[in-house]
């Protein structure tokens, strides 16, 4: 099995396919951590660890006479305040009013078949048929007061993914604040490490940064009460000489959709400690006696093959064990959304108009997007009465339901449940329900406030007014929205000292109204949405199978925020859309085919009004809904390759999607410069079978290089190691932002 004790050296080891990690409790009953990398057998790693005399490096309690031995240079696994170790710490906690200092010691252990479970909070899970998974919970206990530590792991042998959650248990007769409760610590020594972490802002999320960690701290970090478009909570760790295609990385990723903390500390002896868990800034949690308390899951995984395989493995691990949507393996529909067409500006006859635009093209669904309740003629009002307007809309939304199912199409909705507008009905009844700190003028964003919700009468009065809304029509796909930070974090409905738990519980009341509306509404197709991409994390992927991925609709910004995206997420998962030119966010022009060949790498659809299309684009359009459709189980379930990065070359950007029995592969390419007297601009495959006949296969012209490139004819040949090794030269571009796709399949 994956988790190995060795009762005598008290050392676990734990072994997935492609790493292996282990732990000691060593004579003082401290818990050292002594390896996490390429699979290795059971061996005592702890012959790593070197006792020496460090200065200014102290002894723990007890062993004031053994200079060689200090936690403030030996890895610890998972570090707390008050032990003489001075590198940041995993936990800060104690008695009420007293300082948070502990001294833990390993307690006990239980090793168990299957996966732990985190109540009320998104984690992944195993199934029956998962005999390969395995739970790990080691306890550790403060040597002077009744609080005890759980520290859990998910050990996937097969999915190569090892999960960590803590718990904290107030056993004392008296209260217990936690001041920091990190999900984990890993200590790396010998760290001479690049972190790539991925940094955004609204219409520019997930941009991709390598940068090598120098000595001190560095952080990633959101505390907007969402994951953010600012820093995205998933980071890999990886040598200097890692690429795509070798070395060792590690990924880390934050199960969790509010403020968040990633902090890596480069120590004095060049060793690494890594923690990652909710921001603290503000966090005061009070356990009292008896009580305990739950800190979110995070995924870890190692591969030693390099960054593509990395981000193959964790798409795999969180299609298996994390998306739960029965629509993961599902056709999702091709939609088109109202938003970039009309905006405010609708009713159910401009409605109707797109939708049979959307019919005569063969798209699958209609999504009407904000504007459809309350008083909502602009973003000013209406944020909380989930009532359709439908003097605005001209009918009832069953009715428009109807008329649409009656073009033969699906209808869906968009909603931004746990936010609130002053000018509504809500707000007018229940001021006390929004977020707003007593004696001060509420910051706005968008001009709306956050709900509480961390009051159960707001979770209560959201669940009931999704209910009207689902019930009161056929509604077959919700995009659920939040669009502005959580700002004036204080709960009226919880009491003055406990305000620093407020932002925490906020986050768990949105998971609650989720998985009501999941375990409710199985059928309907969810899609997670933060303005964009501010909330694109894995804790959202527990609900939603897809996300909207940005507010930035242009094709070529998009190439960097999909190559972002592509390294933490599965392509699956990323809502993309042609949008009409030029474009409502940067003004740029790009040719409809590229707008296509890029949202194609994505969750496909469209935004723009169709019946405003000229028939050359409804042409392409119809060839592109073509290609997705037949080549559908490739994009949405094949594996993902980056080919030329949109941060690297200035040129082009490609991408690639093989089979899993790499008897099909797909390449999109897109020409982000022009140049006079050009070079041939060359790419090589990855993931096809070396020894295997490659074919060209045929593509509507308005898509295909085989059209515009001898080399690349319908039909032309070649041996999968020709194109991994020797690759292709792709046709020259011939306008601005021009692009292709290449599609072949194993002969
Ligand atoms: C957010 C979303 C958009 C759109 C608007 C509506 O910005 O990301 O797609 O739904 O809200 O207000």
């Amino acid at each position: 099995m994956s988790v190995h004790y060795n009762k005598e050296k008290r050392v676990f080891t734990l072994h997935t396919s492609k790493s292996t990690y282990q732990m000691k409790a060593d004579e003082h009953g401290f818990l050292l951590h002594t390896y996490y990398g390429a699979p290795v057998d059971d061996s005592d790693f702890s012959y790593l660890i070197v006792p020496d005399d460090h200065g200014f490096s102290g002894q723990p309690g007890e062993l004031a006479l053994e200079r060689t031995y200090s936690l403030d240079f030996y890895p610890v696994e998972y570090p707390v305040h008050g032990v003489a170790d001075f590198r940041i710490p995993a936990l800060m906690a104690g008695k009420k009013g007293g300082v948070p200092a502990l001294d833990l010691r390993y307690h006990s252990h239980e090793i168990r078949s299957g996966k732990y479970s985190l109540p009320g909070l998104p984690a992944l899970f195993a199934g029956e048929e998962d005999t390969d998974v395995q739970t790990l919970e080691i306890t550790l206990k403060d040597a002077y007061e009744e609080i005890y530590v759980n520290l859990l792991y998910g050990v996937y042998e097969k999915a190569n993914v090892i999960t960590r959650a803590v718990t904290v248990e107030n056993h004392c007769a008296v209260p217990v604040e936690l001041k920091r409760v990190m999900s984990m610590s890993l200590e790396l020594p010998d760290a001479d490490l690049d972190m790539i972490h991925f940094y955004g802002k609204h219409t520019g999320e997930r941009q991709f940064e390598r940068r090598n960690l120098l000595h001190g701290i560095t952080e990633i970090s959101s505390r907007r009460g969402n994951s953010s478009h600012q820093h995205n909570p998933f980071v890999i760790l990886c040598e200097k000489e890692t690429s795509e295609q070798a070395g060792g990385c590690y990924g880390i990723s934050f199960v969790y959709s509010g403020s968040f903390r990633m902090q890596a500390e480069r120590d004095q002896f060049d060793s690494l400690r890594f923690v990652c868990g909710l921001s603290d800034e503000e966090f005061v949690w009070t356990l009292q006696p008896g009580e305990s308390f739950t800190a979110p899951e995070v995924v870890l995984t190692y591969t030693p093959d390099g960054i593509s395989d990395l981000t193959r493995g964790l798409n795999r691990a969180y299609q298996n064990h994390l998306i739960r949507s029965p629509w993961k393996n599902k056709r999702r529909p091709i939609l088109v959304n109202n938003w970039e067409a009309t905006y405010f500006d609708f009713n159910a006859e401009k409605l109707l108009k797109i939708a049979r635009e959307a019919a005569e093209l063969g798209l699958d669904m209609l999504v009407l997007d904000d504007g459809w309740f309350g008083k909502r003629d602009d973003d000013n009002s209406g944020l909380g009465d989930w009532k359709v307007n439908e003097k605005k809309l001209g009918c009832s939304l069953r009715n428009l339901a109807e008329q649409i199912h009656g073009l033969g199409l699906k209808f869906g909705i968009w909603v931004e449940p746990e936010m609130v507008s002053e000018d509504s009905d809500l707000y007018r009844a229940h001021p006390d329900w929004a977020l707003t700190i007593p004696g001060r003028l509420p910051n706005h964003s968008r001009n709306q406030l956050a709900l509480d919700m961390s009051n159960p009468e707001v979770v209560d009065y959201l669940k009931r007014s999704l209910d009207e809304v689902l019930s009161s029509a056929d509604i077959e796909y919700v995009k659920w929205d939040i669009n502005s930070n959580l700002e004036n974090v204080y709960s009226a409905a919880h009491p003055e000292l406990s305000q620093g738990a407020v932002r925490h519980l906020c986050v768990l009341g949105t998971y609650e109204l989720k998985e009501y509306l999941v375990t409710r509404y199985p059928h309907i197709l969810l899609e997670g949405c933060n303005g964009g991409g501010g909330r694109f994390d894995a804790g959202m992927l527990y609900y939603a199978p897809q996300i909207w991925c940005s507010d930035n609709t242009d094709a070529i910004e998009r190439l960097r925020i999909h190559y972002g995206t592509s390294f933490g997420y599965p392509m699956s998962s990323v809502s993309a859309h042609v949008s009409v030119c030029p474009n409502h966010q940067n003004g740029r022009v790009v040719p409809f085919r590229t707008r296509g060949i890029c949202a194609m790498q994505g969750t496909f659809g469209y935004e723009l009004d169709l019946s405003k299309m000229t028939e050359e684009e409804k042409a392409e359009a119809k060839q592109q809904i073509a290609v997705y459709r037949e080549n559908y189980d490739l994009f949405q379930q094949g594996d993902y390759y980056r080919i030329a990065s949109p941060f690297e070359n200035h040129d082009f950007t490609a991408w690639s999607y093989v089979s899993e029995d790499r008897s099909r592969a797909m390449l999109g390419v897109v020409y982000t410069d022009l140049h006079g007297n050009p070079k041939p601009n060359r790419i090589r495959w990855q993931g096809l079978q070396a020894d295997a006949l490659y074919e060209i296969e045929p593509l509507p012209e308005t898509l295909s290089a085989a059209a515009r490139c001898q080399g690349l004819a319908e039909h032309t040949r070649y041996t999968g190691a020709a194109l991994i090794h020797g690759g292709m030269v792709l046709p020259k571009p011939q306008e601005n932002y021009d692009s292709c796709m290449v599609m072949i399949r194993r002969v």
